[in-house]
């Protein structure tokens, strides 16, 4: 596997494998109504940065965004978001991904990255950044609305990064 800058060519790829994920409305809080267009803008132009995972075939595997997660002060922490395609998991490609993108954020200046909001059905994510060193700095009641839960928590998830 392959991790690299994300070219406009894979657009039609990432846009096939994050729409899923929007639709479903399970864990990330964009609209599950969310047009092509808004996707583009959420996840390639406001990001810093974002990547793709190619497979020995070229085809992309999965994808993630890095950027400030506060203005000004609070920028020396990131914020990532992963996605990988429904066919490719289990397969180790989120966890590539998050080591890469911490190794791309210390490269970058970052400190620390965070994750706003991991809803806590989302066991195999959880189980997945507890494993590579996040801790959960809190617990939001109710914050993330599951289309097919409803009002669930959603986890605040933290890691300082080893700067050099
Ligand atoms: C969450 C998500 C990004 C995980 O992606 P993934 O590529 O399947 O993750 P990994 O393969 O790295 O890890 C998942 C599991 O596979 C296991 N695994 C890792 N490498 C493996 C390998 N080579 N072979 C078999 N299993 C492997 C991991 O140990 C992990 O097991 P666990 O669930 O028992 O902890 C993916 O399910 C997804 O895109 N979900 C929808 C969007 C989402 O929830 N994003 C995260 C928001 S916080």
């Amino acid at each position: 596997m392959n991790i690299r800058k994300y070219r406009e060519a894979d657009w039609s790829q990432v846009w096939r494998m994050i729409e899923p994920v929007f639709r479903a409305g399970e864990t990330y809080a964009f609209s599950p109504e969310i047009t092509e267009r808004e996707a583009h803008t959420i996840w390639v132009e406001s990001p810093q940065e974002t990547y793709v995972a190619t497979g020995p075939d070229q085809r992309v595997l999965g994808t993630y965004y890095i950027k400030p997660n506060q203005p000004a002060l609070g920028a020396h922490v990131c914020n990532c978001g992963y996605i990988v395609a429904k066919r490719a998991r289990g397969r180790g490609v989120a966890s590539k991904m998050c080591e890469h993108s911490q190794q791309q954020a210390v490269n970058l200046g970052f400190r620390a990255m965070q994750y706003n909001l991991v809803v806590s059905t989302n066991e195999g994510a959880i189980r997945l950044w507890k494993r590579l060193g996040f801790h959960v700095a809190g617990t939001l009641p109710n914050a993330f609305c599951s289309s097919s839960a409803g009002y669930v928590d959603a986890l605040v998830m933290y890691k300082e990064l080893e700067v050099r």
